[in-house]
């Protein structure tokens, strides 16, 4: 078990039955099922809006035909399910725990899942009933409630780039790293000049400040014809080029296929609202990010792109802490 701290005083935490509580009388309330290091509403509250209205959609579990997170998460990783039997780790930024709950039902590790916002309801919702190997807790990577050096494995997937200082964040994971324990990160990547000349960086100045209901029925109301449209441009063999331009997911290079229409729509609304409505976006060089591990003291074992799932990249950078 990882000794729970206050990460404001680094006291130890104690369980006292409805909430958790440091010597001082410092008091972390469990609500719905999950610790609350933070309660007040945050930059992430477009994130808790969203997980808890797409609470299932990315869950494996919850699909006959989808495998995605799985295959996502053993190719990035690297690790084999039997390595992690009893080991501690780390998930960041689980949203609504697609990779929580890859890593309850496929591995016997225990497992301490952060997320700033209210979608540690939806994880709880969708994975609470893992019981005693499932920690799970609303904090901030800035603020997490462990010790530094705890962890045998530690993961952070599609989270960085949303976080307002990416660097920081970086260093905030390793921290909680044990020495010779390991590190996996993946993001956004930065791939030239053009990285933000495409519908997300044009809009976003609009749709990050626009209400999230509002916003999403906009992206209800549209998302079937643009979905035409991005599949002629793509017939048409012009697809490359000009979808970048509509305010869509990219519907071929991030979604599974074997959804059915009725799911596909679903994950374009979900991924399109997940792509307009984060108070931060920040893409980040590969290298830049290896060099930052290197910095904080890690020996970098992988820092380029993971293909998973046939044809879908990512960019990961991985390594051992020293
Ligand atoms: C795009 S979602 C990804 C969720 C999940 N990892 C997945 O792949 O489905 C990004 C998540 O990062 C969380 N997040 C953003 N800033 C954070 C921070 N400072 N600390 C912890 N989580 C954060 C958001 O609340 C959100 O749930």
């Amino acid at each position: 078990m990882i000794q729970l701290i206050n990460p404001a005083t680094r006291q130890p935490l104690e369980n006292k039955e409805g909430f958790f509580a440091d010597t001082a009388g410092n008091r972390f309330p469990l609500v719905r099922g999950v610790v609350r290091i933070v309660t007040e509403s945050n930059y992430t509250d477009s994130f808790g809006f969203q997980w808890n209205k797409f609470q299932k959609t990315q869950i494996d579990r919850e699909s006959k035909t989808l495998s995605l997170s799985k295959e996502r998460f053993f190719a990035q990783t690297g690790w084999e399910n039997e390595d992690l039997a009893g080991k501690n780790v780390l998930e960041v930024g689980s949203g609504a725990g697609r990779f929580s709950q890859i890593v309850l039902d496929h591995t016997k590790a225990n497992l301490y899942s952060v997320d700033y916002s209210d979608a540690v309801t939806a994880n709880y919702k969708n994975n609470g009933h893992h019981g005693d190997r499932f920690h799970l807790f609303q904090a901030s990577v800035y603020e997490m409630p462990f010790p530094d050096n705890s962890f045998d494995k530690v993961f952070c997937f599609g989270v960085l780039q949303h976080t307002p200082d990416f660097k920081q964040s970086v260093k905030a994971l390793i921290d909680k790293a044990k020495p010779g324990g390991e590190v996996a990160v993946d993001f956004y990547p930065v791939k030239g000049w053009w990285t933000k000349v495409h519908s997300k960086y044009i809009f976003r100045p609009l749709t990050r400040r626009m209400p999230h209901e509002k916003l999403l029925k906009r992206i209800e109301r549209n998302a079937g014809w643009l979905m035409k449209l991005y599949s002629f441009f793509d017939k048409i063999g012009i697809g490359k080029i000009v979808n970048r331009f509509l305010p869509i997911v990219d519907i071929r290079g991030t979604l599974p296929p074997g959804l059915s229409k009725q799911e596909l729509k679903e994950w374009v609304i979900l991924d399109t609202f997940d792509m307009f409505s984060p108070e931060h976006d920040h893409p980040q060089k590969i290298s830049t990010v290896k060099k930052w591990f290197e910095e904080f003291g890690m020996q970098v074992t992988f820092a380029d792109y993971i293909i998973y799932g046939n044809n879908f990249s990512a960019a990961t950078v991985k390594g051992i802490k020293q």
